[in-house]
């Protein structure tokens, strides 16, 4: 098998992962709610990951990061909990569904209205039309830091400025680039910031999270028991609590701080520039394949990508050559639409879907080489 999915799900994780689930799973209680060994333990090691996150993406302190399922959660609370009845909200058609639908469920709810920066012929968003966009109502901007279709980045800086020169909330997904690319929350002036444990990372499925920058006024989306303020009605106004509703997945939040601590100690760096490489060397490989369209901005610098290259074969449907590559060579990667339906608009791809390509620093050169063979093979013979 050459596994090429990792936009999806890392398949490798470093096995301080494995081994600290392992040991928080056997041995935590309910953190919060007890004074005995076993929950105190649940609670340090929730504090532990928190500490590790907040570090890890420059934010000011623990409490400003929030335990989640996924980023989908994440980035529902983000919505949810900032916007009012009647806003108005600048997103982009790079968006993925996490981010669009929760969106398309506050403008039925309340009447919030949304404008969509458009994307270019490489798919990188125009951000240069910011300002266009702006209205009387605008509150936030929502927007993806990596494309998890073309592997373009999103200058942060440029978005920053925009919302800091209008006093707008700046919402950030950082589902496909927390891992790979350096996420610093405050150099950025991210207010929120949604991330998942099991791509980059190279954490736990079931795990992510958010990042809420002190001060920041997110409403509770769920509400439930939290160890504290038992006879409150209401959520405690105490972060991170506020926003943590129910027993957390304590062994998973452990091994997402295996995984972080794992970045902090490898060089994330020499990370990147290896799964780079990879990325670099396959579109080398398949560049001059007859009808090949490659859908992305690769001629980018490596720190404004993300190791994702999309692609198609001519009018080739792109599930029938993903199931190819797999039956015939072991090659796992996604095909059809993947959930950022604007990003199909755009390119003209809604039918036909996109096959992707997602590299690791874990892939070897040969894995590379023969994903990149079996391509060439299957082109000829399909367009034949
Ligand atoms: N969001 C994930 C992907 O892009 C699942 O494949």
């Amino acid at each position: 098998m050459i596994y090429l999915d990792h936009a999806a799900t890392a398949l490798w994780r470093p096995s301080g992962v494995e081994e600290t689930m392992m040991l928080a799973y056997h041995s935590v209680g309910n953190p919060g709610r007890g004074g005995h060994e076993p929950s105190m333990l649940a609670a340090k090691y929730l504090l532990r990951s928190r500490q590790l996150l907040a570090r890890y993406i420059g934010a000011e302190s623990p409490e400003e990061i929030v335990f989640t399922q996924n980023a989908t959660m994440a980035l529902n609370i983000a919505v949810h909990g900032t916007l009012r009845e009647g806003d108005h909200v600048i997103t982009s058609m790079a968006e993925h569904n996490s981010v669009l639908r929760p969106l398309y469920l506050a403008q039925k709810q309340k009447n919030v209205s949304l404008s969509f920066l458009p994307l270019d012929d490489k798919g990188r968003i125009r951000l240069d039309l910011l300002e266009t966009l702006l209205r009387k109502n605008t509150r936030a901007v929502v927007i993806t830091h990596a494309s998890n279709v073309t592997g373009n980045v999103t200058d942060l800086s440029e978005v920053c400025a925009f919302t800091r020169r209008h006093g707008l909330l700046l919402i950030v997904d950082a589902s496909q680039s927390a891992g790979s690319i350096p996420v610093n929350v405050r150099e950025n002036g991210v207010d929120i910031l949604c991330f998942t444990g099991h791509k980059s990372l190279l954490g736990p499925q079931g795990t992510g999270g958010m990042y809420v920058r002190k001060g920041t006024e997110v409403e509770p989306l769920f509400a439930g028991g939290t160890g504290m303020d038992s006879f409150s009605r209401e959520m405690p106004a105490a972060m991170p609590e506020r926003l943590e509703a129910g027993t957390p997945n304590v062994s998973g939040i452990a091994g997402l701080g295996a995984a972080v601590l794992y970045h902090e100690n490898y060089d994330d760096a020499k990370r990147h520039h290896a799964e780079m490489a990879r990325e670099k060397n396959f579109i080398l490989r398949v560049i001059d394949i007859p009808g090949i369209r490659l859908y992305g901005d690769y001629a980018a610098e490596d720190a404004r990508r993300v190791p994702i290259v999309s692609l198609n074969i001519a009018g080739v449907d792109s599930t029938e050559l993903s199931s190819l590559l797999y039956e015939e060579g072991g090659v796992c990667v996604r095909a059809g639409a993947h959930c950022a339906p604007l990003v199909h608009t755009s390119f003209g791809t809604v039918k036909q879907g996109m096959v992707r390509f997602s590299f690791s620093a874990e892939n070897s050169e040969q894995d590379v080489n023969s994903a990149a063979q079996l391509l060439r093979t299957l082109a000829q013979s399909l367009r034949a």
